[in-house]
């Protein structure tokens, strides 16, 4: 079993940290918010994902887990912590170098430090030669080792996609990759696919990209049949019955900050050569605004209920939520609205208040469905014959076309 220092303890640290520890690793997690140090070493979660306190609270008690402000010396270094956009949409990897500058002080010979944040293609070079700079004594890669492990793991999911999903693994030589993959091997039984750096970087981005963009179809799909009076999502469902079309569903937008984000680090290394993630960009980001405008024109003024506000079903996430804007668009409209989101407990700023859904819909002249939250499958009977628009398409089945 090995030491283990995971830096920065969010989404995908913390449950991270706490596997490794489960699987017998002695593991320090640091994080520079104070707070988040402080539940963690009290055994608590300061984020919700099922089974994680559970198995926090047995790190702990075992000993095995602790939390500080600062990194500690270990065999492997795991660096995950945020890597946003820039307003001008440019990779913001100031908070990676503070990590790396973090932990310079702290390598030694044989550590393995490995990069699980999502980053541009050639971010890992990069961080080596900071590395380099910070520790002349040591060769960066040669002396440690450096790799890059994009994460793919799904909120709420978490803790059981670290262990089942397939690995890509990105070593600056081959002796790095195989030597952060023995660390996987401790705790994930997903296939391991031992690459370069570049590639692991290139191949995180190229997933949430093909994301986008086949979304970005979809919405622009919406966006057609809203303006041709034809239903889209009927139109897409009859599509798929095609055997080599496969559609996926039209959104009030894209949120998160993976498949909101990725796409705008794959080409900012060569802009002129994306076209079409530019142009997937455009459509995701202005979907919440046609979605809005189209909510604003049925309510003419009247109560508007908004069933949701979070980025994706069923988590209290609102991070780039596309619901979110529409809420707060709205808001600006002056439209007088009724906002449910039963998985977060206070509204956000740019929200006055937060209702039960029934009470939310009682007198709403329109009701808009932002989010799949399966708890609102409960309402269907409560929105027949009601005016509903559906952008999360939970309660509108698309009508089945008669099948010969
Ligand atoms: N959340 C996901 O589902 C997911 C999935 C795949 C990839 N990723 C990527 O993983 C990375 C981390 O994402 P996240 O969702 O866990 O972020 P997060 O915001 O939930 O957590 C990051 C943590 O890092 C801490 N931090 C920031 N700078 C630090 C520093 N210098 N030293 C120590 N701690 C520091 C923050 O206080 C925060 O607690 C990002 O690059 C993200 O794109 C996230």
């Amino acid at each position: 079993m090995s030491q283990v220092c995971v830096v920065g303890l969010g989404y995908v640290g913390l449950p991270t940290a706490a596997l490794l520890a489960s699987r017998g690793h002695q593991v320090l997690g640091c994080d520079i918010n104070p707070a988040i140090v402080a539940s963690v070493n009290a055994g608590r979660a300061h984020l919700a994902e099922p089974d994680l306190d559970m198995l926090l609270t047995a790190a702990a008690t075992a000993g095995r887990l602790r939390a500080a402000s600062a990194p500690q010396p270990a065999d492997f270094l795991l660096l995950a912590v945020p890597t946003p956009i820039t307003p001008d949409h440019q990779p913001d990897l100031s908070m990676l170098r503070a990590a790396a500058a973090s932990i310079a002080p702290i390598l030694r010979a044989g550590c393995c430090v490995i990069i699980e944040s999502t980053i541009p293609v050639g971010a890992t070079e990069a961080l080596a030669a900071q590395l380099a700079a910070l520790r002349p004594d040591l060769r960066c890669p040669g002396d440690i080792f450096i790799a890059h492990c994009p994460e793919r793991v799904l909120p709420g999911r978490t803790l059981l996609e670290l262990v089942e999903n397939a690995r890509v693994i990105g070593g600056m030589t081959p002796a790095c990759a195989a030597r952060a993959a023995e660390l996987y091997a401790s705790f994930s039984t997903g296939p391991r696919h031992l690459t370069d750096c570049r590639m692991a970087e290139f191949v995180k981005l190229s997933e949430n990209a093909y994301r986008d963009v086949n979304i970005a179809f979809a919405n622009e799909l919406a966006n057609l049949g809203a303006r041709l009076g034809v239903d889209a999502r009927a139109a897409i469902a009859l599509a798929n019955h095609h055997p080599r079309v496969d559609i996926l569903r039209p959104g009030p937008g894209v949120g998160g900050h993976c498949i909101a984000v990725d796409p705008w680090f794959l080409a900012a290394g060569a802009p002129d050569a994306a076209p079409l993630i530019h142009a997937a960009r455009a459509v995701n980001d202005t979907r919440p605004r046609v979605v809005a405008d189209a909510i604003a024109a049925r309510a003419q003024g009247r109560p508007v209920a908004l069933l949701g506000l979070a980025y994706k079903p069923d988590i209290g996430d609102l991070r780039e939520s596309p619901a979110l804007a529409i809420a707060r668009d709205l808001a600006a409209r002056g439209l007088p609205l009724r906002v449910v989101e039963p998985h977060i407990a206070m509204p956000p700023p740019g929200v006055a208040a937060l209702m039960d859904a029934r009470e939310a819909i009682a007198d709403a002249a329109v009701i808009a469905v932002l989010v799949a939250h399966s708890a609102f499958l409960q309402l269907r009977d409560a929105l027949a014959g009601r005016d509903v628009i559906d952008a999360a398409g939970l309660i509108s089945p698309a009508p089945a076309a008669s099948a010969r």
